[in-house]
């Protein structure tokens, strides 16, 4: 759908060899599993507890059904979408991930480029990695930055990140509030994924069997979080940078904190974790312009409901003045039909993301991009949606929908 640059090289010829082998989104995360190690792929594929909340996302989606209606020639449909004063190609943006590079080494240099050839938006984590300065660089034009929460020192770091990102031409700024603290998570306990590193025999093995993520492993490198390198004193190993972000990201943000982001960022404000339509209307209230309802990919909190199932709540609770975003089991366009449908303005995903790369390597963050434009577009074909204002007039079931 999109075109292509030379680094992605995704051709017509090798698209539709890719339709055949991998035609959903669930071919693409099995062959991902097949490629990437086990430490790689549980720690991207997990959440915590049982993944109740991983499992509940998507089941909240499937659940969700809308009546087609028929006699309008809906035409090609324009999927794209304007998201603060910017037009995106289409309305599925890249959440913020870090650690990327232990899933597929070089993954979010194959997502920000994709992203920035697509011209879908591309949220770069506290903890990618890569530099906000080479982030930017690499997706200037769709690039938003992820904030979290260093307290210490009254905020020093993350205002100084703020700043870092306006300086680099981040264009949204995104403050992540469901982290008060790191969740426990089986799947990292399991691969001893702490800082430090020791991984076990059975890692080390597994590994060595994956012959092509070695490979991406010696051209990119190891993972790391050279954001924060800058805050660790001169010359800070990757280990002790790993460190310095265990100990100092965390605590609840305070309204009376978001108001200080608020006075120092210029550009678009989003709040990202958002569950509650009262939380929704207070950032509103402070002057955030976006609200991303989210649960962190079911990573968090195993008893939170899906994103999709408080969506409605609160895209009517804040009514228009506020951008609505969406992220949380998004597997094809169809998903993002369903969630354009609840009241989102755009969707956000990003394992599924991952799974592209993982399955394809460098193309995969294309090949994922294209298919999900592609799907959206047929699934309001299907429907007889004509633009996305109207899908949200069509009839629909929406049983697990959380009623305030
Ligand atoms: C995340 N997520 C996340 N969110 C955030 O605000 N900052 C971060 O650094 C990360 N890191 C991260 C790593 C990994 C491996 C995953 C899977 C997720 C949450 C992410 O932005 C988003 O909310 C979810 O991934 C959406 O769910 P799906 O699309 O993965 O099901």
């Amino acid at each position: 759908m999109f075109s292509c640059n030379a680094d992605n090289v995704l051709t017509a010829k090798r698209q539709m060899r890719l339709r055949h082998r991998f035609p959903t989104l669930e071919n693409l995360r099995k062959a991902a599993r097949g490629r990437v190690p086990a430490i790689g792929y549980d720690m991207v594929a997990g959440g915590l507890g049982q993944d109740l909340a991983v499992q509940r996302n998507a089941a909240a989606l499937d659940a969700i059904k809308i009546v087609p209606r028929f006699g309008i020639d809906a035409g090609p449909i324009d999927v794209s979408v304007e998201l603060f004063g910017r037009r995106y190609n289409a309305p599925i943006g890249v959440a913020p991930m870090g650690l990327q590079g232990l899933f597929w080494p070089g993954a979010e240099r194959h997502l920000a480029r994709a992203a920035q050839q697509s011209r879908i938006p591309y949220t770069i984590s506290t903890v990618h990695g890569f530099s906000i300065e080479d982030a930017v660089a690499m997706a200037p034009d769709v690039a938003w930055f992820q904030l979290y929460r260093f307290a210490k020192d009254d905020h020093k770091v993350s205002m100084d990140l703020v700043r870092r990102a306006e300086r680099a031409g981040a264009h949204v700024l995104v403050i992540t509030v469901d982290t008060p603290e790191r969740a426990k998570r089986p799947s990292e306990l399991r691969h001893r994924l702490a800082v430090p590193f020791r991984p076990t025999m059975k890692t080390i093995l597994e590994v060595a069997v994956s012959p092509q993520w070695l490979a991406a492993l010696w051209q990119h490198g190891r993972p790391g979080f050279p954001c924060l390198a800058p805050y660790c004193g001169n010359g800070a190993s990757a280990l002790e940078i790993a460190r310095f972000s265990e100990q100092e990201i965390g605590g609840a943000f305070t309204w009376e904190e978001l108001k200080r982001f608020r006075d120092v960022w210029k550009g678009p404000l989003v709040i990202k974790g958002v569950m509650h339509p009262a939380d929704a209307e207070a950032a509103k209230s402070i002057g955030f312009d976006g609200v991303q309802v989210s649960n962190h990919g079911g990573r968090q909190f195993e008893a939170a409901p899906a994103p999709v199932d408080v969506l409605p709540a609160i895209a009517a609770a804040v009514g228009t003045g506020m951008t609505i975003l969406c992220d949380g089991g998004v597997r094809s366009g169809t998903d993002v039909a369903r969630m354009l449908a609840l009241g989102a303005h755009a969707t956000f995903a990003g394992r599924a993301f991952l799974y592209g790369v993982g399955a394809i390597g460098a193309s995969g963050a294309q090949y994922v991009t294209d298919l999900l434009a592609e799907e959206l577009q047929a699934a309001m074909r299907q429907m007889g949606a004509v633009d996305f204002l109207s899908l949200r007039s069509f009839a629909k079931r929406h049983a697990d929908a959380v009623i305030f």
